[in-house]
């Protein structure tokens, strides 16, 4: 085989086999085909487009590129896992995963840092302290098998052959392509021998998909890959015009993914996790319908099960539920007031993601700390009425250098109408193995 065949062939579009791929990803990954090589086929799959079976190759060849976790005969009972593209204010992971895990179905995940305006799970559960998330494989299973939730980073080498791809791809302008996406991001969750997977592909100013039917196309291309690969995937694409819930920072946030595990939750994270959640026990056979695992998933909040749950995984992550219950969140607080009356029509998440990173709650390069007691806490969202004066929001901040342009970007970030506003669905679509739905 010859890498140089194989890319004419990709041009001329027809169809590679799995050996072709396996040919040039691990010889990429080796050293042995060169970056000018590799950037002349990833231009062709932008043209020429693969197709599932040739995504899902891919993906497969990616995925074994370097160390898999198989827990499947160590891990009892069916396991699950959640992956968000990513967004403004999303702490799904801290409530959804002990909610499911109460209802007796293992969630055994591997979550990222936070780049530019998103955050990452890791660095939340890092405000908790002495909370490990860099966990032995040994250890990572002991935890899930025994709690039923674990959360740690990757651990080893997961899937090389995506850090190479990707840098390539970010100077290649070849990153957009929806089938690259797809299996850069599944061959990182398949990594993991979890058999139910539901995916939350975020769509709207504050994602990294802007558009809704784009969106929809990546969900699709992610549950035909977990479906060709015999795993169980639903696909369901939600809100990301606003920042979810109440809060953006790390700290700020698992505050507020405890409050929810307390019943005091925002609607549209309580609505996410119940949506997700419910999909979930379903895949699991914890639940006949779609309506009982969601009022699993409720009740899991109502009886305390959640938090209960949350807190034993703290506990056998190191953390501690002192710190828990007293996270430590910036004493320097700014009041931001509206300077109209109105409703809240629209507010700008990327724009708030970036403020908020600006703060200091999250990273512009990947090598940078983050401030885990800044960030913001948000009084008004869409829908809500406001009056003059009134506070939209509350800036936790450590110092003052960023505050002025944050609060000037803030208050751009917000529009206000005369007239009554009607507040946003959290759930747009949802894309099964054989089906779409659009809400
Ligand atoms: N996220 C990923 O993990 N990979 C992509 O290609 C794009 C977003």
């Amino acid at each position: 085989m010859r890498a140089v065949d194989i890319i004419d062939k990709k041009k001329h579009g027809e169809e590679l086999s799995k050996a072709e791929i396996e040919f040039l990803i691990t010889g990429y990954v080796k050293g042995e085909i060169p970056d000018y090589q590799m950037s002349a086929f990833l231009m062709a799959c932008c043209f020429q487009k693969l197709s599932a079976q040739e995504t899902t190759h891919l993906t497969d060849v990616m995925r074994v590129s370097g160390d898999v976790m198989d827990f499947s005969d160590k891990i009892s009972g069916y396991t699950v896992d959640k992956h968000s593209t990513g967004g403004v204010g999303d702490k799904t992971t801290l409530v959804l995963g002990p909610l499911v895990a109460a209802n007796g179905v293992v969630v055994a995940k591997m979550s990222g840092r936070g780049l530019g305006h998103t955050g990452g799970t890791l660095d939340k559960l890092e405000s908790i302290d002495g909370l490990k998330i860099e966990l032995e494989e040994q250890d990572f299973i002991d935890i899930a098998n025994k709690v039923g939730v674990a959360v740690c980073g990757q651990t080893g080498n997961v899937v090389p052959a995506d850090k190479k791809l990707y840098a390539l791809r970010d100077v290649t302008a070849t990153v957009e392509d929806v089938a690259l996406i797809a299996a850069s991001i599944m061959s990182k969750k398949l990594a993991l021998s979890n058999q139910g997977l539901v995916l939350d592909v975020k769509t709207g100013k504050g994602a990294f998909m802007k558009d809704l039917d784009a969106s929809i196309e990546l969900a699709q291309r992610m549950v035909e890959i977990g479906t060709l690969m015999d795993r169980d995937v639903i696909g369901l694409v939600t809100d990301m015009d606003i920042p979810l819930g109440k809060t953006i920072g790390n700290a700020l946030e698992v505050q507020e993914a405890l409050e929810t595990l307390q019943g005091n939750g925002p609607k549209d994270l309580v609505d996410l996790c119940t949506e997700l959640g419910g999909r979930l026990l379903v895949l699991a056979n914890k639940a006949d319908s779609l309506e009982e695992g969601k009022s699993k998933i409720l009740k899991s909040i109502d009886d305390g099960s959640g938090l209960k749950k949350l807190e034993e995984m703290v506990e056998a992550q190191g953390g501690s539920l002192e710190s828990l219950h007293n996270l430590k969140i910036s004493k320097n607080v700014f009041e931001l007031k509206s300077s109209k009356s109105g409703w809240v029509q629209s507010m700008d998440a990327l724009s708030m993601g970036i403020a908020a990173m600006k703060l200091g709650a999250g990273r512009e390069t990947k090598e940078a700390d983050v401030d885990l007691e800044v960030g913001l806490k948000l009084f008004k969202k869409v829908g809500d009425k406001v009056s003059e004066g009134e506070a939209l929001l509350n800036i936790y901040y450590s110092d003052t250098s960023k505050l002025e342009e944050v609060k000037k970007q803030l208050l751009e970030s917000y529009t206000l109408s005369d007239i009554e506003v009607e507040q946003p669905k959290i759930i747009l679509a949802e894309v099964l193995k054989d089906k779409i739905v659009k809400y």
